[in-house]
């Protein structure tokens, strides 16, 4: 045989912080799981998360609760957030971090031994439970022990190239073993997109090369919905400097902490751009502000502006801060605890992505789900810090249940071998020694940047028109790109795959923000400044005849209990 077959109850396609949590709650369940990671287990985007999780408990601002914690993500949100996830998230954050002590955890504490919360950018109140710089990674080690030690089996360095629906339901996932170039068919009564964002649609990320949002793209291709895909997340700080690192992340722990911001003037700018909160509004208002004092020629040496901890002293930032201190020592030659660093925005995160029912993590197609990035609803136009981390596992752990109940009410169907065989046809058609195919590195560096100069932090339609013809060019393109070689370890067969994904996800992500005629959130027009009441509607998009189809639907109102919270602008 050409390949290999599996066959589980829940299967678990990406092995991030979502993934995992999945994972092990279908393991408790009792199902048979199977979990893919593209990379090597326990790499993820999860771990540039560092600055915390965000859980209203109250450990250190008393006045914390569950409401203040609903109110400030849909608010932030520029009320576009599905008002039901928010609300589970804000209910069931602090169990998800006791959660997460229990299987192993260690957090930092107060002196009286609560889990320690620090402030972070656009949370009323000191809500960030944290391990120093390494949140994401402390989450990631705790969860991949407890998986290690479940029944679950792991495959890593595994690509997934397509989902399996052939009869309105879900059945499984085809792919390849990097090392080996295998093929193998995983049958599944449940199947769970747990892939994340797709950062490195962009050249300035955050994000490491994994990031290349398969799953949202083969959900959309299976027949999923897709949501709000106009909504970038830009960090406000990232590395500039040296550019091997550029855009690698800077905790937004270093802001709140106390970190201030300068530009070349030596001015703190953020007094003038949000006197009350300052460096710790919302992501979209600091990286706009940093935008706007680089583009007025405000900007360093490098193209960034200054971040300064210097006032805290080496004790207190090798204590709370020591990955940033390595950061910048190691590849920047920067002692963050005497000189400043350089920042600038850098894409960290996706708001939009696969639709899904807010109880049971279920897409539009029976039997598929999805939680973590790769998901959209809940952070709505603008994510706050902190949130993502409480949402993978909160998320991640209903959709592991929910699969694995569906699981146990389902038969399973064996993908067939046709189907195979064409899956298998349709991956090695990219591999050619003849030299007149197109160049995939080449069409993803055209793509990258068109990402950057047309759908970057301030937009507007003429660039994004222009933008829209250029990803188009580039998806008929990347439709016959070759590489040479085999199938066993084929960094660029890898690369023809991505591209696929990625091109017709950017294109998504420009029919959004082309349709979306104001100002919201993380989607800032100089042609439609304001925000307008018109637009509370959440863009969707689907395939519908082979092309991609869009719609809205006004943002469903939140009941009366919650609009209260909410405020002025609520639901109602
Ligand atoms: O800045 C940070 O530590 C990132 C946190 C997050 O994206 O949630």
């Amino acid at each position: 045989m050409e390949y290999d077959s599996y066959e589980c109850d829940v299967l678990v396609i990406g092995a991030g912080g979502a993934g995992m949590r999945a994972a092990l709650a279908a393991a408790e369940n009792n199902s048979k799981v199977i979990i893919l990671s593209k990379s090597v287990l326990g790499k993820a985007h999860t771990v540039m998360a560092e600055g915390g999780i965000a859980a209203s408990m109250g450990n250190v601002d008393s006045k914390d609760d569950w409401k203040m914690h609903f109110k400030d993500t849909i608010i932030e949100g520029v009320y576009l957030g599905d008002w039901r996830m928010a609300e589970i998230l804000a209910k069931e954050a602090p169990e998800a971090v006791y959660g997460l002590e229990r299987i192993g955890a260690i957090f930092d504490r107060t002196e009286e031994g609560k889990i320690m919360q620090r402030a972070f950018g656009g949370h009323t109140y000191k809500r960030l439970c944290h391990v120093g710089d390494k949140t994401g990674l402390e989450l990631i080690r705790s969860l991949e022990d407890k998986i290690l030690h479940k029944d679950v089996t792991v495959f890593d360095e595994l690509v997934i190239t397509t989902l399996v629906n052939r009869s309105g339901k879900l059945s499984g996932a085809i792919g390849f073993q990097m090392r080996t170039g295998r093929f193998i068919a995983f049958s599944a009564k449940s199947t769970i997109i747990a892939t994340g964002g797709l950062g490195r649609i962009y050249k300035i990320t955050s994000n490491s090369w994994e990031s290349t949002g398969d799953g949202i793209a083969l959900a959309l291709k299976a027949g999923a919905e897709l949501r709000d895909m106009e909504m970038v997340q830009f960090h406000p700080t990232g590395m500039v400097w040296p550019l091997s690192m550029r855009g690698i992340l800077v905790t937004e722990g270093v802001r709140g902490e106390g970190g201030m911001l300068y530009n070349s003037k030596n001015e703190r700018f953020m007094l003038r751009y949000s006197p009350e909160r300052k460096e710790l509004d919302a992501r979209d208002v600091v990286a706009r502000a940093i935008y706007n004092e680089i583009q007025k020629g405000n900007g360093t040496e490098h193209g960034g502006v200054y971040l300064d901890i210097t006032h805290k002293g080496k004790e207190f930032i090798l204590k709370k801060l020591p990955g940033m201190y390595a950061q910048f020592k190691d590849f920047a030659g920067v002692d963050i605890t005497k000189e400043r660093m350089e920042v600038a925005p850098t894409v960290h995160y996706f708001m939009g992505g696969i639709n899904t029912d807010p109880e049971t993590c279920m897409t539009s197609i029976p039997g598929l789900y999805a939680a973590g990035e790769c998901a959209g609803g809940l952070h709505g136009a603008n994510r706050l810090g902190g949130n993502s981390l409480a949402e993978i596992l909160i998320f991640g752990k209903r959709a592991g249940e929910h699969a694995s109940e569906t699981a146990k009410h389902s038969s399973s169907e064996k993908i067939g071998d046709d189907c195979i065989q064409r899956e298998i046809k349709r991956v090695k058609s990219y591999l050619s020694d003849a030299t007149d195919g197109e160049n995939p590195f080449k069409l993803l560096e055209r793509l990258r940047c068109t990402m950057d100069d047309k759908l970057g932090i301030i937009r507007n339609a003429k660039d994004m028109s222009d933008g829209i013809d250029i990803i188009r060019d580039i998806k008929l393109k990347a439709s016959g790109t070759k590489v040479k070689g085999g199938m066993a370890f084929n960094h660029g067969l890898i690369t023809c795959l991505a591209l696929d994904n990625m091109a017709i996800l950017a294109e998504c992500m420009f029919l959004s923000a082309l349709e979306r005629k104001e100002s919201r959130g993380a989607h800032t027009r100089n042609d439609y400044p304001k925000k307008d009441p018109k637009w509370k509607v959440n863009i969707m998009l689907s395939i519908k005849n082979g092309k991609i189809s869009v719609s809205h639907i006004k943002v469903p109102k939140a009941p009366e209990n919650l609009a209260i919270i909410i405020g002025e602008e609520s639901y109602a």
